[in-house]
Order: C-alpha cells, then sequence, then structure tokens
C-alpha cells in the first residue's frame, strides 16, 4: 500500500510540493520562488512557463529528499492561488499571456463599466460575488480583447482557460498530447463565471463578459481521480483532488460542520466560514463561495472575507521601504515601542477587497505626528492585518448570525507572537493555531487521498487536527475600542482616489 499523499501548493509567491502520511504529518518539502512581474501600477503577473518548470522541479525535490518512487505515492492533490488567470494554446501549450495575478487591477474600467448597469451586486444573486477587478472572468474578458488573435482561436476551442490548478492539471497529464482540461467547484466559484446554484458556467455571465463557452474546461468536484500524470516526475500517479487555496486551508483545518472558520495568514488574508448546504447571499459585503464538494456528496457552502494584501505588506515593507531585511524583523522591530503612537496604516494597494469592495481605494498612512518612529510603523503594519481581520469578522457575525467562539489560524504570520496576541485582544476572541501548520497543502491532500480511499472519511481527517498554540485575548475593552475607532477613521482616508 502506497504511503504518501502529494500536495503542490501553487501560490501567490511560490510552488511547492509537500508529502503528508496518514496522520497528515509533513514527510518532505520541495518549495521555488516565481517571479512577481509589475509592469505598470496596479498590475501583476506571473510566468507561466516559469511555474510549470517550478512544479516539476519541486515535485522532484520532495521526492528526491526521502527517496520515494511513484509507487510510494496514492494521489496527488493540487491546491493554488485563485482567480489567477491564464490562457494558452491547446496544440502548442503556449500561454498567450502572463498570468493575470489576482491582484492585478486592470480591469477597473470594465468595473466601473459594468456596474453604471446594475450596480456593484448586479451578479451576487448568481455568482455570489460582487463586481471587482479580483476574480477571473473580467481578467480573460481583458485578455480577449487585448491579445490579437485570442478570441478567435477560444471561439475554435483551440485556446483554453484556466486558473492555475487547471493549467497544471493539463500540463501533468499530457499537455499538448492529451491533457485534461479540468477545474474543480471550488475554482470555478472564483471565476463569476459559474452559477453557485446549478455549479455549471451560466450562460448569461459568458454572454455578457462575452466568454467564449469552448476555452472553457470542465467543472468537477474537489475530490475524485481527473487523471494520470504523465510527466516524468511522478508517473502514473492520480490526480484525485484540486480546491482553492483558502478552501484547501478550511478542509485542512478540519472545518466541516456548519458555523467553523478558519483564518489564512498569507500574501492577503482569507477568512472562510462553513456554512453547510446552505447558500447565503451575503448582505455585508462578504463572498458566497463553495466550501468544497467531494465526489458525489452535497456541495458544501461558505462565507469568506477576502483581504487582498496582509503578508504582503511586511514584504513590501522590506523591499520598496528598506527599513527591514528580512520580513521575521518585522515583529522585533515593532516591539521597540509600546503601541503604534497613533499611526495607521491602509494597505489598500489592489483597492480594498470585503467587506468595502473599493476599487478606488489606495494605500494610506494615517495619524502621523513627529513622534511616530519605524517602530511605530512597524507596529502599524501587523495591526493592519488584525483590524481588517475584525471587519470581516464583524460582517461575517452580522451575515451569519453566528458569533465566533474560537478562530483557527494558519500561514506564515502566524509565527508572529505579538501579531496572534493583538488579533484575540481585537476580537475579544481566542486564536487557535493547530498543530500542522501546512493547512492548504493538507487540504488538498485530504481531498485527493479521500477519492482514493487512502483516508476512509471526514472523521479520519477530525482525528489529525490537533492544537499546537492558543492566544486568549487580555486587552480592556475602552482600549480596544478607541483602537479601532482609530482604524475606521483611516480607513475612510485610502476611499477615492483612482476614479
Ligand atoms: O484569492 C487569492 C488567494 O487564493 C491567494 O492566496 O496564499 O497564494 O496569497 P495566497
Amino acid at each position: 500500500m502506497s504511503k504518501y499523499i502529494a500536495a503542490i501548493d501553487q501560490g501567490t509567491t511560490s510552488t511547492r510540493c509537500i508529502l503528508f502520511d496518514r496522520q497528515g504529518n509533513i514527510v518532505s518539502v520541495g518549495q521555488k520562488e516565481h517571479e512577481q512581474i509589475y509592469p505598470k501600477p496596479g498590475w501583476v503577473e506571473h510566468n507561466p512557463d516559469e511555474i510549470w518548470k517550478n512544479t516539476l522541479e519541486v515535485i522532484a525535490l520532495a521526492r528526491i529528499k526521502v527517496s520515494v518512487t511513484s509507487a510510494d505515492i496514492a494521489a496527488v492533490g493540487i491546491t493554488n492561488q485563485r482567480e489567477t488567470t491564464v490562457a494558452w494554446n491547446r496544440r502548442t501549450g503556449k500561454a498567450y499571456h502572463n498570468a493575470l495575478v489576482w491582484q492585478d487591477t486592470r480591469t477597473g474600467d470594465m468595473v466601473a463599466q459594468f456596474e453604471k448597469d446594475g450596480g456593484i451586486d448586479r451578479f451576487r444573486p448568481v455568482t455570489g460575488l460582487p463586481l471587482a477587478t479580483y476574480f477571473s472572468g473580467l481578467k480573460l474578458r481583458w485578455l480577449l480583447q487585448n491579445v490579437p488573435g485570442l478570441r478567435k482561436d477560444a471561439e475554435k476551442g483551440e485556446a483554453l482557460f484556466g486558473n492555475m490548478d487547471t493549467f497544471l492539471i493539463w500540463n501533468l497529464t499530457g499537455g499538448v498530447k492529451g491533457g485534461i482540461h479540468v477545474t474543480d467547484v471550488t475554482n470555478a466559484s472564483r471565476t463569476q463565471l459559474m452559477n453557485l446554484h446549478t455549479l455549471e458556467w451560466d450562460e448569461d455571465m459568458l454572454r455578457t463578459f462575452e466568454i467564449p463557452r469552448a476555452m472553457l474546461p470542465a467543472i468537477k468536484s474537489s475530490s475524485e481521480v481527473y487523471g494520470t500524470v504523465t510527466s516524468e516526475v511522478l508517473p502514473g500517479v492520480p490526480i484525485a483532488g484540486a480546491l482553492g487555496d483558502q478552501h484547501a486551508a478550511l478542509v485542512g483545518q478540519a472545518c466541516f460542520e456548519p458555523g467553523m472558520a478558519k483564518n489564512t495568514y498569507g500574501t492577503g488574508c482569507f477568512l472562510v466560514m462553513n456554512t453547510g448546504s446552505e447558500l447565503r447571499i451575503s448582505e455585508k459585503g462578504l463572498l458566497t463561495t463553495i466550501a468544497y464538494k467531494f465526489g458525489d456528496q452535497p456541495v458544501q457552502y461558505a462565507l469568506e472575507g477576502s483581504i487582498a494584501i496582509a503578508g504582503a505588506l511586511v514584504q513590501w515593507v522590506r523591499d520598496n521601504l528598506g527599513i527591514i531585511e528580512k520580513s521575521s524583523d518585522i515583529e522585533p522591530l515593532a516591539q521597540t515601542v509600546e503601541d503604534n503612537g497613533g499611526a495607521y496604516f491602509v494597505p489598500a494597494f489592489s483597492g480594498l477587497y470585503a467587506p468595502y469592495w473599493r476599487n478606488d481605494a489606495r494605500g494610506v498612512i494615517a495619524g502621523l505626528t513627529r513622534y511616530v518612529t519605524k517602530g511605530h510603523i512597524a507596529r502599524a503594519v501587523l495591526e493592519a492585518t488584525a483590524y481588517q481581520t475584525v471587519d470581516v469578522v464583524n460582517a461575517m457575525e452580522q451575515d451569519s448570525g453566528i458569533k465566533l467562539a474560537s478562530l483557527r489560524v494558519d500561514g506564515g504570520m502566524v509565527a508572529n507572537q505579538m501579531l496572534m496576541q493583538f488579533q484575540a485582544d481585537m476580537l475579544d476572541t481566542t486564536v487557535v493555531a493547530p498543530a500542522v501548520a501546512e493547512t492548504t497543502a493538507l487540504g488538498a491532500a485530504y481531498a485527493a487521498g479521500l477519492a482514493v480511499g487512502y483516508w476512509a472519511d471526514l472523521a479520519d481527517l477530525r482525528k489529525n487536527w490537533a492544537v499546537a498554540q492558543t492566544w486568549e485575548p487580555v486587552m480592556e475593552s475602552p482600549q480596544r475600542d478607541a483602537l479601532y475607532k482609530g482604524w475606521q477613521k483611516a480607513i475612510t482616508k485610502s476611499f477615492g482616489w483612482e476614479e
């Protein structure tokens, strides 16, 4: 019997392959970063060829470290940065353009145009999503309008569309020699092209955004065998699961009951609450999305609060301001001061996502006096992630009518003790980190493992979840209220920069 499940996590900044054992322990990791391409302010691209090469490399790396063969691996699960959009040619395998990354704001004009005719929420009842630059549908429309020849090829079925899950599965299963063109329901739910009720591409959305049906992948569940790897890094291994990364983290955190929620602190920050088989259209600025669908079991829905910039702000401070050398320096720098000194940093670099959905917002640092030092700025940078999470939790509690008993957290920023304590304080809620911190990859492994019988059922997965650390709130209400009031004032200063 095979010993491991492989998960490929194709994220915004890097691609990883992680091998897991039956207890959900990490056995081996291969990781490689890829280039972030910024051709103009607000534009963000990735080179799909580079990502594909990195994927092969990280699989080989993970395997070599523990010398396993294909026979040791029962299945592969894929998880990925969502919404990032690529179009490629079925016969050459070449991409028509760099991938347009989820953070890219070049479709701002289209958003404004569509908004004029029916408002920002006109597509919510069908897609669960507001009009925003974030989702794939308008990015694909931009490619079709701006890349010569693409529309013609798309109409003939020569050009294919995919998010990174689809692109990798197609390449891993043979590419130009018969690659399989599929996506899973969670990724499809982020295109703004899928009908959340029927789980099929929505003809009205396709007509409105002028997307040729022939270029779209088949929509599958998140846990079933889509095909078999032909690449020599893992020949013959079934690809048996795919989930957008935030949905995968929900699964990796074993949030299988309605009302359970997780928050992942990565490039951005994404809070997702399982709402069970009930589809709720948000009234408070959250997204309605698919939590997961395992094989032919009923689909599970979720509410999501997406925050575009969290860890990315720390990277920006490191790379663009240069006041720290490495990301982990932010915490000691923030600890040189008692508090934020009155400074707030609203990182609206890609507009503001949930619950505001303001494409016109841009970043601001507010509340500056001559008293403020780089220590206060470092503190404001970390606090920004916590305040943005409070905004989302408030919306989530109002929308769902459920008070969060505790918040399960994961992602790179969880290592930051000051941030996690501040998060517990600002939410006035216990914050809990699990023993296996790599919940995103673990969720993809779970989806694949369930499909091939490596794990029997959800009970098997729940058993693997254990607490590593908790943070309890200690801050008094008046202080919490005063800090949050400052944040709310700062937020309003970020509006109206982009017409
Ligand atoms: O929606 C975007 C999200 O899926 C990206 O996640 O972890 O790659 O920043 P991450």
